[in-house]
């Protein structure tokens, strides 16, 4: 089992609909795929759960007692227009989980929760995928911590890659290693932003091949199936974005080895 963080401290830059659209792609190749809401915004859990609200149990369950509550009770078939997604999997989130991380606190090994978990179903999914909230709190590093690979968007409104210098920082710092396996794309391409797009391309390039080959388009349809709740695959199979997200699949694939 590979767990994938798609992480930005960013907001707004397409983590989200990163985890629901590769998640997709993912089950779609056969691969026992499981994604878990880490932002108590939880628009993955909408869409991932075809729009419900109230789960007998969450990821906040999970780290308020996972004693009580193990991450394996918090789990539960992805599903899109009422029918189960095969081979994809949601641990939802909810509101409280800001809360429930605030008074962990305490506790000692805080930032290997959710590693301690997956360990517990790492028989039983190929690929995890982390939605991670736009911040660096304790959430984040527990998904840092957890993770094989570091998945992360960047979008043509990011004048300044500033974030992302912080960002591997952090990275840098939980995995004590100068050797973090990263990898960052383009999402919301436009080819006509050409004064962005050179711009971020000359900072990316100084990243060399931690940039990935794929970027993701600007592409309505994607905005619009997370509306609908559910993901491109299924909300319009024809749409060329999903060529997008294939291509982003077998980049990643290469990278962690699933
Ligand atoms: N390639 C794309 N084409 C069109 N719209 C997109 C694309 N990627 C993301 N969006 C839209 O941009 C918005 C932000 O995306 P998303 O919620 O995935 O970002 P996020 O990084 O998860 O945000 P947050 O930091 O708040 O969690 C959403 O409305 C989404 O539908
Ligand atoms: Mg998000």
């Amino acid at each position: 089992m590979k767990v994938i963080a798609i992480i930005n401290q960013k907001g707004g830059v397409g983590k989200t609909t990163t985890a629901i659209n590769l998640g997709a792609q993912f089950a779609k190749e056969g691969k026992r795929t499981l994604a878990i809401d880490l932002d108590p915004q939880a628009n993955l859990t909408v869409v991932l759960s075809g729009g419900q609200f109230e789960f007998e149990s969450t990821i906040s369950d999970v780290f308020e007692s996972a004693k009580k509550h193990p991450i394996r009770g918090a789990i539960m078939p992805a599903i899109a227009t009422g029918k189960t997604i095969p081979n994809l999997s949601l641990c939802p989130t909810d509101i409280r989980l800001s809360r429930v991380i605030e008074q962990s606190l305490t506790k000692v090994h805080r930032e290997r929760i959710l590693l301690k978990q997956l360990e517990s179903i790492k028989d039983d999914f190929d690929v995890v995928l982390l939605d991670c909230p736009p911040n660096l709190s304790l959430t984040s590093v527990n998904a840092m911590m957890a993770a094989d690979l570091f998945l992360i968007p960047v979008d043509g409104g990011s004048f300044s890659l500033n974030g992302l210098a912080d960002l591997l920082d952090a990275l840098e710092e939980v995995k004590e290693t100068e050797d973090v396996n990263f990898a960052v794309f383009r999402n919301e391409y436009a080819k006509a932003n050409k004064l962005i797009n050179n711009f971020l391309d000359e900072q990316l390039n100084e990243l060399g091949d931690k940039v990935l080959n794929t970027t993701i388009r600007r592409t309505e349809a994607i905005g619009q199936a997370s509306v609908s709740a559910e993901p491109l695959l299924t909300y319009k199979s024809s749409s060329t974005a999903l060529n997008d997200y294939k291509s982003l699949a077998k980049e990643v694939i290469a990278r962690v080895n699933v």
